[in-house]
């Protein structure tokens, strides 16, 4: 393992080291790797594996103890969950199996991981605390910042001042009759082999509707689409500006990493 080798091979990678271990637990993928806080960035690779199917409580945390395994990681973990995660108890499960509804998320984790600390928060949330702190540019701490996380549903993360405001949920505020992640999201425009330019116009919509109900400075797009936002941002109708996110793929676990290190 390339992270061991950088740290010395006789000792294990340690959270004394400023150093934090991040995973984002989501539909398809539970991903991990250590980071490094003073940087954002990944010491070593990425480890991932697929998300079991059925995606239960109990199958996922054996991957998730998998992953921690794999890094030979032994202190506090971080995790995000794509839902609402209240006191450590997921409340809503919009993308994963529903026996995850009520469940003491970060108990379930921290039993899996030997009965360490662990931290659970929500994906989009994660995502907007890493992009505050290391996406830096377009004064993300200023006002009132939206980022949006466009993928299986729609993430969002609200900052006020550079502080998050979590659970927000504004992917299922509706928007003519349909909740926002359904009209708009990444997946729906691939399920519907829509353009980019459509799907713009899909979009703008949604966003036009969060202007209205909270009249936002800036909106910040994440998501694996943001990395073509050449294709679409120039097609949006908003008023608002809206930029691509700068951290992308590694996101929710910086912000994972984040939280567990600093008790966000
Ligand atoms: C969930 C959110 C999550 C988003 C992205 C939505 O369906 O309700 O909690 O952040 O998907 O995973």
């Amino acid at each position: 393992m390339s992270d061991v080798t950088i740290l010395g091979a006789d000792r294990e990678p340690s959270p004394g080291a400023g150093l934090s271990f991040g995973i984002d637990v989501g539909g398809t993928g539970v991903k991990g790797a250590i980071v490094d806080l003073r940087t954002g960035e990944f010491v070593g690779d990425r480890h991932r594996i697929d998300t079991p199917q059925p995606a239960t409580p109990e199958a996922v945390g054996r991957t998730v103890s998998q992953i921690v395994e794999h890094f030979g990681w032994t202190g506090p973990v971080g995790l995000t969950m794509p839902g609402v995660v209240k006191n450590g108890i997921l409340r809503t499960a919009a993308n994963i199996d529903d026996a995850w509804l009520g469940t003491d998320v970060r108990a379930l984790y921290s039993e899996r991981l030997g009965g360490r600390p662990v931290t659970v928060l929500n994906d989009a949330d994660a995502a907007g605390l890493a992009e505050l702190r290391f996406g830096g540019g377009a004064h993300i701490d200023e006002g009132l910042v939206i980022l949006l996380t466009l993928g299986t549903g729609i993430g969002s993360a609200m900052l006020y001042n550079g502080t998050l405001i979590p659970n927000t949920e504004f992917g299922h505020i509706e928007v003519r009759g349909t909740i926002a992640e359904k009209r708009a999201s990444a997946k729906v425009r691939k399920d519907n082999d829509w353009s980019f330019e459509k799907w713009a116009a899909k979009l703008s919509e949604v966003l036009t509707k969060y202007e209205r109900l909270f009249s936002p400075d800036l909106f910040i797009a994440g998501g694996g689409i943001s990395r073509k936002s050449d294709k679409w941002i120039p097609h949006l109708t908003n008023e608002v500006p809206v930029v691509p996110a700068r951290l992308r793929n590694t996101a929710g676990i910086v912000g994972a990493a984040m939280a567990v290190a600093e008790e966000l």
